[in-house]
């Protein structure tokens, strides 16, 4: 199958990543003749990011850092790492025996920057876990973390679900916006869904009657959306998170994502929705075209996620921006240790801090929203500036 053409700025795919897009494009449209000839767009998400050996998160593309398509916080700089394992050792001291999970850990770079900075506290933690939806990443993982903590290798562990009854820290950068969603508009006879068809030159979207489990999720959003509105809904998140916080005993989630509270993620002037691909480093809004070589994600509804917490007995403990969590979590002693140590130049250090803390840049679109179990303290970083009344 030939890929329909792409959208203007994009730079052209090498042979290897079109016949690769061209393999799960097929896949795609032999799961379209199977299902009657449509699939919804959360389904078609899913087959894109995920599907077995072929999907852009399973399939071995580069995806992370410079010659990927994008950049995380962890990959932009060891600092966050470094800070975010300060806030997990706060809460790992007033546990006995506390791990770390941590969801969609990518190229094992948070992982990495994270039990370093544990071990130079000597706040290791009883065990770090991975939880890891891609078994190529999973690989990945392991051989950076064996190559560059060896001597930490008997406390790191793969895992396929949050043991139950876990007690520590369960972190997920940049997850829950890699969870399909679905499309929805208000048409005039109720709300409509974007179902994807199969056409002479790759994928189209099609609006027809949603399915009663999305008109049911719309409809309990609360919001009052015009006609002719449209937008995305994550159908699966929470049943994630309600999944995550009952196998979770006692302790802490710190949830970083792209997000915002419901009423701004539905506001009127936001028609048009929160969904973005990118190929290359560049952001579009196409996500029927390069499947399987291109990231396709959504922005996270917070509100969505303190919702499943005031039903599971789990307080929020604070939503704050990522500039405010890294500045309230001792930032700046990170900054001064990295840069002693001379592990990275200071010039290098400020340009990483200055797009992990921007407003246009990292600084105000990513937040990071903390949910704690049991009675523990709220860790410093998300004491200052907290918006949970936001949500
Ligand atoms: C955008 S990447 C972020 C990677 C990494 N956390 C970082 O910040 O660089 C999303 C990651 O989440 C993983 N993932 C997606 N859905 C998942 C799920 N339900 N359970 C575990 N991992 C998941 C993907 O395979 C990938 O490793």
């Amino acid at each position: 199958m030939q890929p329909s053409s792409l959208p203007s700025g994009l730079p052209e795919p090498d042979a290897q990543s079109l016949a690769h897009s061209a393999r799960v494009a097929e896949f795609i449209a032999a799961e379209l003749e199977r299902s009657a000839g449509r699939m919804s767009f959360g389904e078609f998400m899913q087959y894109a990011l995920y599907a077995p050996g072929l999907g852009y998160y399973v399939a071995g593309n580069r995806k992370f850092g410079p010659s990927g398509d994008f950049v995380t916080a962890p990959e932009v700089s060891p600092l966050f790492g470094r800070v975010v394992a300060a806030q997990c050792a706060q809460t790992l001291s007033q546990l006995s025996q506390g791990s770390i999970l941590e969801i969609g850990a990518g190229s094992g770079a948070l992982a990495e920057q994270m039990l370093t900075k544990l071990a130079a506290l000597d706040a290791l933690p009883a065990g770090y876990l991975i939880l890891e939806a891609s078994p190529e990443l999973a690989e990945r993982q392991r051989q950076r973390l064996s190559a560059a903590l060896p001597e930490l290798a008997g406390r790191i562990a793969w895992v396929d679900a949050v043991p139950s009854g876990f007690e520590g820290v369960i972190v997920a950068n940049e997850v829950a916006d890699a969870l399909p969603v679905e499309r929805f508009r208000i048409g005039a006879e109720g709300i409509e869904q974007a179902f994807v068809v199969s056409v002479l030159d790759g994928f189209a979207l099609r609006w027809q009657p949603a399915s009663a489990a999305l008109r049911d999720a719309v409809n309990a959003l609360g919001v009052d959306l015009e006609a002719g509105y449209q937008s995305e809904i994550c159908l699966p998140l929470k049943p994630w998170v309600s999944d995550l916080l009952a196998r979770l005993q006692r302790g802490m989630v710190l949830f970083f994502d792209y997000g915002l509270s419901r009423r701004e993620y539905y506001a009127p002037d936001r028609s048009g929705g929160w969904l973005r691909c990118h190929f290359r480093h560049r952001a579009h809004s196409d996500a029927l075209v390069l499947p399987g070589v291109q990231d396709i994600t959504a922005w996270v509804d917070f509100t969505a996620i303190a919702e499943v917490a005031g039903e599971q007995n789990t307080a929020v403990a604070g939503y704050v921006t990522q500039a405010m969590f890294l500045l309230h979590g001792n930032l700046q002693t990170e900054f001064t240790d990295v840069a002693t140590s001379s592990l990275v130049n200071q010039a290098e250090l400020s340009r990483q801090i200055k797009l992990l803390t921007l407003p246009d840049e990292m600084g105000e679109h990513f937040k990071c929203l903390g949910l704690c179990k049991g009675e523990l303290d709220v860790p410093d970083a998300l004491t200052g500036a907290d918006r949970a009344g936001m949500l």
